[in-house]
């Protein structure tokens, strides 16, 4: 068992019954109601750490997202879509009266005709046995392992499945998990990989960044930038949070006390790889660029080239 979490996640509001139905419409109800933008917010940032680490071996990289859930991260980097546009897919009435059976069917049919941009093949573990089914039966992960690596061992098969892996992330995980499920798929692993990582604040990284320094990788957390989760559930979660804050010594002020969660951004990679590309070289962070704004002007490739166009 790895660092104890658990009376910081005292703070968190319990949210177990909508990571286990059949299909992710609860999943973008409950936590679309609390605005939940996490990974939204961290593709951006995702996809320029996901072309730095294809830049250095010239393939594409396989993702093993952590706690992938229903596949949400491995839909917004491999498609052109957000958690946002997403939800108001599950809201409509008309697919809230769909049966599990039909919406996986329709699911499968939706994210095969969009075009995939390429960013990464995607590999999900997930303690949820329904969510990675049904990532895996609509075509968003390749591979899906349901474990709880916290408590058991990583089976010979699962190991074999997910040696190959370049990249590690997780959002909305760390909290769940800690240094002993990292270090689980660490050692299946063929090569030490680079591991991105979104954090609440107040879920301390030392534990993790110890074991990933034991097995030579290097941790950098970026400075400058933090990335808002979701808004709190309820005045309860607010304050209990702002509590656990101030014990490991965090200022909350202009961030929580906003009423929003806000996650770091931590990357772990081998020690060469860092030395040659420091995090702020790789990552930049485009403030507004979420917000929903009108037609833009960008380029298209047409076959004869770019072309400029209006995209609406
Ligand atoms: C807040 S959700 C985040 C899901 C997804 N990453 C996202 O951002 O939309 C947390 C996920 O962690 C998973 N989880 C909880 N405990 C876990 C464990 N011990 N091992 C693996 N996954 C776990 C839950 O089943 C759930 O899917």
């Amino acid at each position: 068992m790895g660092v104890n979490f658990s009376r910081i996640n005292e703070a968190k509001a319990v949210f177990d019954d909508i990571y286990t139905m059949q299909d992710p419409r609860a999943y973008f109800s409950v936590l679309g109601e609390l605005d939940y933008m996490i990974p939204d917010v961290a593709e951006p940032v995702v996809r320029q750490i996901l072309a730095a680490r294809q830049a250095l071996s010239g393939v594409m990289p396989k993702v093993l997202d952590i706690g992938c859930s229903y596949g949400i991260n491995a839909a917004v980097h491999r498609f052109p879509l957000t958690f946002s546009g997403l939800r108001h897919r599950y809201a409509r009435r008309e697919v809230r009266a769909l049966d599990p059976e039909d919406m996986v069917r329709l699911d499968r049919n939706f994210y095969a005709s969009w075009p995939d941009v390429g960013t990464a093949r995607f590999f999900g573990l997930d303690i949820s046995a329904p969510a990675v089914s049904y990532a895996t039966r609509v075509g968003l992960i390749d591979h899906g392992i349901v474990t709880d690596l916290e408590r058991s061992e990583l089976s010979p098969a699962d190991a074999r499945a997910i040696r190959s892996v370049d990249v590690i992330m997780s959002t909305g995980c760390i909290g769940y998990v800690s240094e002993t499920t990292f270090g689980k798929v660490l050692d299946a692993l063929d090569r030490p990989p680079w591991i991105i990582s979104f954090v609440l604040r107040m879920f301390p990284f030392d534990a993790l960044a110890k074991e990933f320094a034991r097995r030579g990788l290097v941790t950098e957390r970026l400075g400058g930038a933090t990335f808002v989760q979701r808004r709190f559930r309820d005045a309860e979660e607010f304050e209990g949070t702002l509590n656990a804050l101030a014990a490991v010594g965090i200022d909350a002020s202009g961030l929580e006390t906003e009423g929003l969660f806000h996650a770091d951004l931590i990357v772990s990679r081998p020690e060469a790889d860092a030395k040659a590309c420091s995090l702020e070289d790789i990552v930049t962070v485009a403030s507004g660029r979420g917000r929903p704004i009108g037609s833009r002007y960008v380029y298209v490739d047409d076959g004869d080239g770019l072309r400029v166009t209006l995209e609406p």
